[in-house]
């Protein structure tokens, strides 16, 4: 029986409005388990109604495809620790690329091998992006995830004329992607085309640093989303189209936050090779900038056990280390004794977006007291004791007050302004700008050297005991 059109259209709207509420309730941490299942139902409707309306003429290949994905989906879901998050998600996004490019050329293949026709309109141009960003996708979402998996080297890959031999590339793919839109019969160029995307993406992301590459991921996100848009052009499927525009939207949007809060520009990402020049780092580290206070836990405890007000600031370190539990444990142990403890969360502490968030959430520290960095920082004046927890550059006040820093400019954390400052991190080495930070230097700053977690359990235990 088939269906009539206006069903599988107000389906599709369904979905695109069940797709933003979703996404809409993926901006708090309270309601993006709800978010997450509201897109899902949105997707799920979309594909009953794909289905039911296409001719689909076997239906034996889908359901091999569904049980392949869905389990691959399962075993990863329980599998994949949280650190490894970006890698997951750089696969997905490679994957999601390749399936729209896989479309998009089986689409013009068929229509002019099979059919023996040449497609029209604005599907030729529809196909064309759909490959060309597509193919870009697979293969840069591939080189991210070996960085983060740290399958191949990390650092950046450069050479000289680097960016000439890229562009010249580029040239060459626009060159054919005109040609495959003017003849789509072409098909030598379309092959061509699709080789070179392909050689494109990883050209693209090897002179990118590895811990660059959260910010490369949501842009290839967004890629994502812009390849499956065009393929839903070239299907005449509304739900694709609006679902890859809300990813390719989304996705540029989580980019620019990014860059926004490293203060770096997106091109400065992408050709900067940020991390190149390691040298500098361990200048910076080994520069004298004064002595600095080393403290034990016991003797930090007492100081803790005279405050009214702590705020913690977590950062990569606490990530390394896992001690957002025993982090936890302090925060209730010094609310036990009258002391007011919130967490300062700086936009792009850890390494991927929402990455304190999610470890926080995961030691079920509550959403409420998981504070902003522009609502925490007229607090830090009046609060006595400021825990800066494995985190560096997110803490550095030359971001504030040295304008020739790599990172002058970059909002921060202004735990200077607290009454006393302790410090837990394993050395003076410097964190992810490779740039020394003069806090450590500060007469209100006390470090405290050792593993964070075990520094934390330490100091949870003094202050118990005090
Ligand atoms: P970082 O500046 O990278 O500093 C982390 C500090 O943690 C290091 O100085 C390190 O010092 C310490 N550490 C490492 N392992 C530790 C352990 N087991 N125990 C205790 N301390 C440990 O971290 P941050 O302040 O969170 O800043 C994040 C940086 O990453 C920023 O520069 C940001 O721009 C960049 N970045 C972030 C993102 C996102 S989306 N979050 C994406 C790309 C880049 P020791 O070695 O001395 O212990």
């Amino acid at each position: 029986m088939a269906i009539p059109n206006v069903v599988i259209q107000l389906a599709y709207l369904a979905a695109a409005v069940l797709f933003i509420l979703g996404l809409r309730m993926l901006s708090s941490p309270k309601s993006a388990p709800r978010g997450n299942v509201t897109a899902a139902v949105g997707m799920l409707i979309a594909v009953v109604a794909t289905l039911v309306d296409r001719d689909v003429v076997d239906f034996k290949w889908i359901a091999l495809g569904a049980v392949i994905g869905g389990a691959a989906g399962a075993v990863a879901a329980l599998r994949v620790a949280m650190t490894a998050m970006p890698q997951m998600v750089a696969l997905l996004n490679g994957l999601g690329g390749a399936a729209s490019a896989l479309v998009a050329g089986a689409d013009l293949i068929s229509t002019v091998v099979d059919a023996g026709s040449v497609p029209t309109g604005i599907v030729p141009t529809a196909i064309v992006l759909s490959v060309l960003i597509g193919g870009i996708t697979l293969t840069g979402s591939l080189i991210a995830f070996a960085k983060l998996q740290e399958v191949m080297t990390t650092a950046p890959i450069t050479y000289p004329g680097q960016q000439v031999v890229n562009a010249l590339i580029g040239l060459g793919m626009l060159s054919l992607a005109a040609m495959v839109i003017m003849d789509p019969s072409e098909l030598t160029a379309f092959w061509a085309l699709a080789g070179v995307s392909l050689l494109l993406g990883i050209l693209l992301v090897i002179p990118i640093g590895g811990a660059d590459m959260p910010v490369v991921i949501s842009l290839l996100n967004s890629y994502s989303g812009l390849a499956a848009c065009a393929t839903g052009f070239v299907l005449d499927n509304s739900a694709l189209v609006v679902s890859g525009a809300l990813v390719g939207a989304s996705g540029i949007i989580l980019t620019k936050i990014m860059c926004d809060a490293m203060n770096r520009s997106l091109a400065n990402v992408l050709f900067g090779a940020f991390g190149a020049a390691p040298e500098a780092a361990a200048a910076g580290a080994a520069q004298d900038q004064g002595t600095v206070k080393a403290y034990t836990p016991e003797d930090a405890a007492v100081i803790f056990s005279n405050a009214r007000s702590c705020i913690v600031v977590p950062g990569y370190g606490m990530a390394v280390a896992q001690a957002q539990h025993a982090v936890r444990e302090l925060a209730d142990t010094l609310e036990e004794k009258g002391i007011d403890v919130n967490f300062a969360i700086h936009p792009v502490a850890g390494r991927m977006p929402g990455h304190m968030n999610v470890l926080l959430a995961e030691a079920d520290v509550p959403y409420d007291k998981l504070v902003e960095m522009d609502d925490i920082n007229p607090q830090f004046p009046e609060t006595d004791v400021a825990l800066v927890l494995g985190a560096n550059d997110v803490v550095n006040p030359s971001a504030r007050n040295e304008e020739g820093s790599p990172i002058y400019g970059m909002p921060i954390l202004d735990v200077d302004r607290a009454e006393h400052v302790f410090v837990i991190k394993r050395s003076m080495n410097p964190g992810f700008a490779g740039i020394q930070n003069p806090l450590f230097f500060n007469d209100n700053t006390m470090m405290i050297f050792g593993d964070a977690k075990k520094v934390v359990i330490a100091l949870g235990e003094s202050v118990r005991n005090y």
